[in-house]
């Protein structure tokens, strides 16, 4: 399927307006994009579940502006955190300690205590967490995230659920974890697992409910207590070239609704559903806007933009694929084949690989698709680089949400 923000990247004078004002490279989002997502996602928990609450996985696009936007869309959208600046981010934004959730990992105490203060509700990535929390003070709710054995992700490096991730409680010693804190006088709990990005088959998901009903259930049991909610976390996916499929996200609430009513028949006691999606709310609604820097024919022919690795980590990081455009001109001919690259010293410098493209000449724009999740956060100042604008476009105007950074601002801590 053609890219909902194909019309963007072919609009060559509101790219070119935007490059001349903001300068290149720039992310520029589309808030209607960004609404659009957001309402689908609730519209299909709300269809499918009595009682549900939509967080926002924050590390995805932490930009303030931004997660404000969300929120305006959304009142009642809530925050996925795993930081204290994350922690920050959803307070500026609006988002009550309460509607938000804390998922941590190998956590300090100064990120436990950021997390008890901010009164989001606590999820522990192990039983050893929870001595680090009880050390600091208990709160009154709490849940751990399970790693149920398997998990499966767009890349090995994005399976965050299975015996090589570093992730969750195993399997084996969830309720142990459970008993541990009821002990400790700890009532009121909930269950999540997350265990990979990106997935785009609907199956996987109630593979993974399965598993995580039938934990949720033997925790129950345990401890004699039920549950508040149970959490799937994120890692719905989002089609990242033409012929992949979309997910069809109704289909796969109405599919979990099924599983869940069926563990717990009566709807008005049953736990509420949790999800904290990123990339499918946000990926699909940024495009890197960049100009074209140099070309080279060597042994390898070479387009070189002034966005590179540090801009956008994903393809660098894990061979990850966008769709590139020539802005104003999406349908050219693909009349070479190419790398795209950067201006880093790292041969892993690629946006793109034996990629067919059309001709373009130094200065032309080009727009890189579906970088909204996991762009400019992992963006990075690699080379002494500063990290780009970022613009939010509304329906009559652009906003500029976040400036560019300047060499100043990469050396402002030091001491010179
Ligand atoms: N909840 C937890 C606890 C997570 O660890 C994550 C992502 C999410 C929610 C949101 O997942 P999403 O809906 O965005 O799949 N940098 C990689 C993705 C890493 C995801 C890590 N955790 C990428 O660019 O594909």
């Amino acid at each position: 399927m053609a890219h909902p923000l194909l019309h963007i990247a072919n609009d060559k004078n509101l790219m070119e307006s935007l490059a001349e004002e903001y300068g290149t490279p720039l992310y520029v989002y589309s808030a209607q994009r960004i609404s659009e997502n957001i309402q689908r996602f609730n519209n299909a928990l709300q269809l499918s579940f009595n009682k549900y609450h939509l967080c926002y996985a924050v590390k995805a696009n932490n930009n303030p502006n931004l997660v404000s936007y969300m929120k305006s869309q959304l009142p009642l959208l809530g925050g996925d955190c795993s930081s204290p600046g994350e922690l920050c981010v959803v307070k500026q934004a609006g988002m009550s300690g309460e509607e938000c959730i804390y998922s941590g990992n190998y956590e300090s105490a100064e990120d436990l205590q950021s997390a008890l203060s901010s009164n989001a509700w606590i999820n522990l990535d192990d039983i050893t967490s929870f001595d680090r929390l009880k050390r600091i003070g208990l709160p009154k709710r709490l849940s751990f995230r399970i790693n149920p054995g398997f998990g499966k992700g767009t890349f090995s490096q994005v399976v965050t659920g299975g015996k090589d991730a570093k992730f969750g409680v195993p399997k084996e010693k969830i309720v142990e974890a459970y008993r541990t804190a009821a002990a400790e006088g700890i009532a009121r709990f909930g269950l999540h697992c997350m265990t990979g990005s990106g997935v785009l088959e609907k199956a996987y998901f109630e593979n993974m409910f399965n598993a995580l009903l039938a934990a949720a259930r033997e925790i129950e049991a345990a401890i004699q207590c039920s549950l508040e909610f149970i959490s799937v976390g994120g890692g719905f996916g989002i089609p990242y070239k033409n012929e992949e499929p979309s997910l069809n996200i109704e289909k796969v609430m109405e599919n979990l609704s099924t599983i869940f009513y069926q563990q717990y028949p009566d709807r008005a006691q049953a736990p509420s559903f949790w999800c904290e999606p990123g990339k499918f709310l946000v990926g699909d609604a940024g495009i890197l806007l960049t100009k074209v820097t140099g070309l080279k024919e060597g042994y390898r022919n070479f387009i070189g933009l002034d966005a590179g690795m540090e801009t956008l980590m994903r393809p660098g990081l894990y061979g990850a694929y966008h769709r590139i455009y020539k802005v104003g001109d999406v349908d050219a001919e693909h009349s070479q084949v190419v790398d795209i690259t950067g201006r880093i010293c790292e041969n892993t410098d690629r946006l793109a690989v034996d990629r067919p493209f059309p001709k373009v000449g130094e200065g032309d724009l080009v727009g890189i698709m579906d970088v909204g999740a996991y762009g400019y956060a992992m963006a990075h100042q690699f080379n002494t680089r500063p990290r780009p604008a970022e613009v939010l476009l509304h329906e009559n105007h652009s906003e500029l949400i976040r400036k560019r950074e300047t060499i100043e601002d990469i050396f402002q801590n030091c001491n010179v």
